[in-house]
Parts: structure tokens; sequence; C-alpha cells
């Protein structure tokens, strides 16, 4: 047992064990980045393949739904393959696919370590790093199911959505359409529709639009029904980037590398920033060396990280330590 179990200061805070067994005692996350087993026995606990890799997921994934709400977003790293497998567990628990995006770490990343003429496939340089999100529902509905459902309750002809928004027609042909053309309406139009209902509407119907059932709804908590996102310019879903070497690698006196799997600290900060707003939380169940927390700690998010190696603990702690400052209460 290392001799801080757990360590935080105002940002961070991080513990020594199973996060399993620490998720109950995290703020709910806006952010989750998993970067756990990839089935390659690349730590203590990984499987030999990805066939184990369901079964060695699932609890954790039952846990990240229980404690997410509608804003979270789930960054799901993994080997192509390892991820196809997980999906389905994934997707059973209610984490909606957006995208796979790919780390392409170029040719240097197997540059005289690989023989063509033996492995009868293609050198792999890539991981993937893939976005879920949650799936709000309002009476168990769709949110485009409700908002057609409420908007036909108050008796209102389809087409006044328009009149309602102040727009031509993008109201009811985006906000209220039924199927792949619907549009989230952003908060400031959902505003209107549920005013516009709600003053217009039958009146034995009201409240029109409500959330919690029991008053209209408001800009905010429609705001709070979908997870974040921002694309900075120019990004797109192939990242190329070069393995971790050089200053950022945590390597021990003589210079071997303390974890394998260490993430470089762009890319974490690159989905962080995407998902998340300053002073959210992002939880990091799998913290080999806390690259998410820190990450997260430099960006002005909050974190949470486990670890379940002492090895691994004692070297991320150290990083920690040293790259953001201790809480003085502690
Ligand atoms: C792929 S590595 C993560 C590396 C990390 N992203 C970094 O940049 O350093 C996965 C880590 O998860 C840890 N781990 C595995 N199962 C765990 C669990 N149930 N709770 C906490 N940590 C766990 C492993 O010991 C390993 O260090």
């Amino acid at each position: 047992m290392p001799d801080e179990a757990q360590w935080r200061n105002e940002r961070v805070q991080v513990s020594y064990g199973d996060s399993l067994d620490g998720y109950a005692a995290w703020e709910s996350p806006a952010c989750i980045v998993s970067d756990g087993a990839y089935g390659v026995l690349g730590f203590e606990g990984d499987t030999s393949d990805h066939l184990a890799l369901p079964d060695w997921y699932e609890p954790h994934i039952a846990a990240w739904a229980k404690h997410a709400t509608p804003q979270t977003t789930l960054w799901f790293w993994n080997s192509e393959i390892g991820w196809a497998a997980v999906h389905p567990v994934l997707e059973r628990a209610g984490w909606r696919y957006v995208n796979a995006n790919v780390w392409n770490k170029g040719k240097g990343h197997v540059a005289g370590n690989v023989n063509t003429a033996t492995i009868r496939r293609f050198p792999v340089v890539t991981e993937v790093c893939v976005q879920y999100v949650r799936e709000a529902r309002v009476d168990g509905l769709h949110l485009r199911e409700w908002l057609i459902r409420e908007w036909k309750r108050s008796g209102r002809p389809m087409k006044e959505a328009n009149t309602a928004c102040g727009v031509a027609d993008v109201a009811t042909r985006k906000y209220l359409d039924p199927g792949h053309l619907w549009y989230f309406p952003p908060p400031e139009m959902f505003q209107k529709l549920c005013d516009w209902a709600n003053e217009h509407g039958v009146p034995e119907g009201r409240p029109y639009f409500s959330i919690d059932g029991r008053k209209p709804g408001t800009a905010e908590e429609w705001a709070a029904m979908r997870s974040k996102f921002s694309c900075p310019f120019g990004v797109t879903n192939v990242w190329d980037r070069p393995a971790l070497r050089g200053k950022e690698r945590i390597a021990i006196p003589g210079g071997k590398a303390v974890h394998l799997n260490q993430k470089p600290l762009d890319l974490l900060t690159r989905i962080i920033e995407a998902s998340t707003d300053e002073g959210d939380v992002v939880w990091e169940p799998f913290g080999g060396l806390f690259s998410a927390c820190i990450a997260a700690h430099h960006a002005g998010r909050r974190a949470f990280g486990g670890e379940i190696d002492p090895t691994y603990y004692h070297y991320g702690l150290e990083r920690l330590k040293q790259e953001v400052r201790p809480h003085p209460s502690i």
C-alpha cells in the first residue's frame, strides 16, 4: 500500500486502488477518458486478447452510465479490434456512438522493428479514440419525439413553430422533423418554442415542454440535455502525431520508460477541451501516470483518477506533484 493512498489539490483528486471502488465518491463527470485494457497483456491485469475485453470493461461501463448525465462524453481509447469487441457493451449500457478518431503514429512507430515479409498484414501504427455520448430522454422519449409530442399537445399548427422562433421555416423543418433531418434546437430557440406553446397552447394541457414535469422548461435545462462539443479549426478525426518520446515520457533513472501506455498530453488536452468547459469534471479511471488528470488540471478542469498498480501509482503521483501544487489543507 503506497504511503499516500489518496492525494488531492484544489482541482485534482487521485487514489490508489480499483476505480470500481472509487466511482461512487467521485463527482459526476462531464467527460470520461478511458484508457484501460487493450487485450495485449500491456500491464498487470490486461487480457491476452480482445475476446476477454467485453467482460473486463462491463462493470466499468455500467458504473460510468450510472454516474453520467446527458452532458457526459466518453472517450474510449483502444486498438481497432479492442474497440470493436467492446462497442456492443457500450451500446447496451446506453452510450451512443458519435465518432471514431484515429491516432496515426506514423511510419516512425514501426521503422526498424517490423519484418513485412513475415507479419502477413500491414504494420499497425494507429490506435482509436472513440467518442460516445448519453442518449437523453424525457418521459421516456427521445428528445426529437418529445419536442414533436409537446408541440402537438399544445394544439398549435406545426407551421406556427416558425412564427414562435421568428424564423422563415427552419423551426418546423428541423426542430420538429420526425426523422434524420432533426436538429437539436439551440437553447434560445427551445425557450421560444416553450414560451409560445405555454402562452398560446390550449390551457388545459399546460405546462408544455416541461423537463421537470412541473413548470415550463428553461433554456438552461435544455442546454444540459446534451453533451458539450467544440471543434478547433482544422482538426479532423485523423490525428497525426508520433508516439510519445523525449522529455514528456516519464522514465526511471537509466532511461527506461515507466509506463508503455503513457498518452501524449496534447491529445488528451484536445479531447478534454473539446467536450468540457473550465471547472467541469473529468474522470480518468485507468490512471497510469495520470496523463488525463494533468491535462485536465492544465486546462482549468477538475479531475478524479484511480490507479490499481502500486508502482504506476507511485510514479503517477510523483509526476502529478511536480506538475501541480498540493492543496494547502492537506
Ligand atoms: C493503458 S494504461 C493507462 C495509461 C495512462 N493513460 C497514461 O497516460 O499513463 C491502463 C492503466 O489502468 C490501470 N488499471 C487497470 N485496471 C484498473 C482498475 N480497475 N482501477 C484502476 N486502475 C486500473 C493499469 O494498472 C494501467 O496502469
